[in-house]
């Protein structure tokens, strides 16, 4: 068995997005196109001989043969060792306790997260850096960089690896050991929550819940954790199994496309918990019975209620939320008399403040929310949150947001999807809106006066960093905004996100429509960007 080194030339087209290299799987099964971009990982992260590495995806189609390439590549420059997850599996909310748990120098995870799968389906890397989180922007760039200029990848000759039986192998030098995550993910939920108080909850037999994990990677975590630990029925997990495919569901936990959960939850005999996960088990979905709640409402309820939960009873160092998420965790911040930042599009820009001890709880309005127990939003710990308030409270889903709003008023909110448009229109729409952003301070639309209107940029608190052009903010008197931008981890063409947002203080008003409370932004946000116009769309993609 030897090292083989193998000539390659660069592609243009390796520059990470909002959340690693994401790609059509047909792209990645181009010769050596994956090969580049892992050698480019390799020889940027540097200094990795002998050193433990984390490895695996979400289970989607060319999971397995990406990773018996990956593995190869590792040997062949000289890394220690391989955590690998059994049968490829790991969610990445695992990979990122693994590598925090065992002081690794990173970790490998291959996911397109809630894009859909299948041979005509997408497909992703992520490198995830020693605290467990993606890797920031500088690094990102540097892996783009070298990518453009590679010439020679490393590959060890060797047959591939039984993915399916736990234990070490060797290959060459490396050793790798293939283990099952559940365990440790499992172990750490455990010091977090209260598991004897959520195993009364159902061993009492009238709380039921409903568990969506779409066919992707949580299925084994969530069977291990609700139906065997906490005793939980059998059934409770449904798509409980990872498959190439998804069997053809679009693995994005939202009202469009975990239809059969939202379907069930709406029905007359719906079970009091519904949630959702997505392809790698960082997003959640929420529901209660014929109730859905909004992830910026959900971060809200959780921060206000952290002190029913073991793990955060202690109280919260701070809270953060992506800026296009609403502001209704500003107003829980306000209240309890700690810090909310505000950051942009993405979860690397919360590691620094989670890494700083700035913050205990962050989430975006993109169904991710998250602590500091690791670097990456985490699906179950959302739901597992969930279901302790519900077991320490003893009230429904709805009850529960509804006192959240009487108490703090509700910010309606809602996400408007504009998928697979022409990128040059889509490009010109932001340009139209850069160049008229600086007029509109002062000017009227209807009963709305705009009080500030900028393209977002952060400077990072602890680093000192800079991220410029990071959506367009209009801020109206009263606390109501949208927010415009275009998301970093399509494939095809362009997707225009519109975020809307109200406030409202009045009890009375606040159980309309959200689509109807927000009807009049909705009409401001066209006439501002020309939607119609530019794009030729009446309506969006998706409404989140
Ligand atoms: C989307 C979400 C963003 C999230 C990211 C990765 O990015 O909007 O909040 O962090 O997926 O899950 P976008 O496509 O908007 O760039
Ligand atoms: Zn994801």
């Amino acid at each position: 068995m030897s090292i083989k080194k193998i000539s390659t030339r660069p592609f243009k087209d390796q520059r990470p997005g909002t959340s690693g290299l994401r790609k059509k799987v047909t792209t990645f099964q181009q010769p050596h196109y994956l090969e580049n971009f892992i050698q480019s990982i390799f020889d940027v992260v540097g200094k990795i001989r002998g050193k433990t590495i984390v490895l695996g995806g979400d289970g989607r189609f060319h999971n397995k043969e990406a990773l018996q390439i990956i593995v190869k590549m590792a040997a062949a420059n000289g890394i220690g060792r391989i955590m690998l997850g059994l049968k490829g599996i790991l969610s990445t909310p695992a990979a990122s306790h693994i590598i925090r748990k065992h002081n690794l120098l990173g970790g490998i995870i291959l996911s397109a997260s809630h894009n859909p799968g299948g041979l005509e389906g997408d497909f992703g890397i992520k490198y995830n850096v020693e605290n467990g989180g993606p890797s920031p922007e500088h690094l990102t760039e540097s892996f783009y960089r070298r990518s453009l200029e590679i010439d020679t990848y490393y590959l060890f000759d060797a047959p591939d690896l039984d993915l399916e039986q736990p234990g070490e192998n060797r290959m060459g030098d490396m050793v790798v050991e293939i283990f099952d995550s559940t365990a440790d993910y499992t172990e750490l939920m455990q010091r977090l929550f209260d598991f004897d108080r959520m195993r009364k909850l159902f061993g009492h037999g009238k709380f039921s819940m409903v568990y969506d994990a779409m066919n992707a990677v949580t299925g084994p975590y969530a069977k291990a954790i609700f139906e065997g630990h906490l005793g939980a029925s059998r059934g409770t997990v449904i798509n409980g199994n990872p498959l190439p495919d998804f069997d053809g569901i679009h693995p994005d936990p939202n009202l469009k496309h975990a239809r059969e959960l939202v379907e069930i939850m709406n029905s007359e005999s719906a079970p009091d918990f519904g949630a959702a996960s997505d392809g790698d088990g960082d997003r959640n979905m929420i529901l209660g019975r014929r109730f859905f709640l909004t992830p910026s409402d959900s971060l809200a309820v959780l921060a206000a209620n952290a002190d029913l939960v073991p793990g955060y009873s202690k109280g919260l160092s701070g809270v953060a939320r992506s800026m296009p998420t609403s502001m209704a965790v500003d107003r829980v911040a306000e209240a309890m008399g700690i810090q909310c930042y505000e950051t942009p599009t993405g979860w690397k820009f919360f590691g620094n403040l989670l890494d700083a001890g700035r913050v205990t709880l962050c989430g975006e309005e993109s169904f991710g929310t998250g602590s500091d127990h690791i670097r990456e939003k985490d699906g179950l710990w959302a739901v597992l949150f969930w279901l302790n308030i519900l077991a320490a409270k003893g009230e429904s889903v709805e009850k529960i947001v509804q006192e959240h709003w009487r108490k703090f008023g509700r910010n309606f909110y809602s996400r408007h999807d504009y998928e697979g448009l022409e990128s040059d229109s889509a490009n010109a729409l932001m340009g139209h809106l850069r160049e008229i952003l600086v007029g509109l301070a002062g000017s009227s639309f209807g009963h709305y006066e705009v009080d500030a209107a900028d393209d977002f940029s952060y400077r990072d608190p602890v680093d000192g960093s800079v991220s410029t052009g990071q959506g367009i903010r209009i801020i109206f008197r009263g606390s109501s905004r949208i927010v415009f931008r275009l998301s970093g981890t399509g494939t095809e063409g362009a997707t225009l996100r519109v975020y809307l947002e109200r406030y409202e203080m009045d009890t009375e008003r606040q159980n309309q429509d959200t689509q109807e409370a927000l009807s009049d932004l909705i009409a401001i946000a066209d006439n501002i960007a020309q939607i119609h116009t530019r794009t030729g769309r009446d309506v969006p993609s998706v409404i989140t």
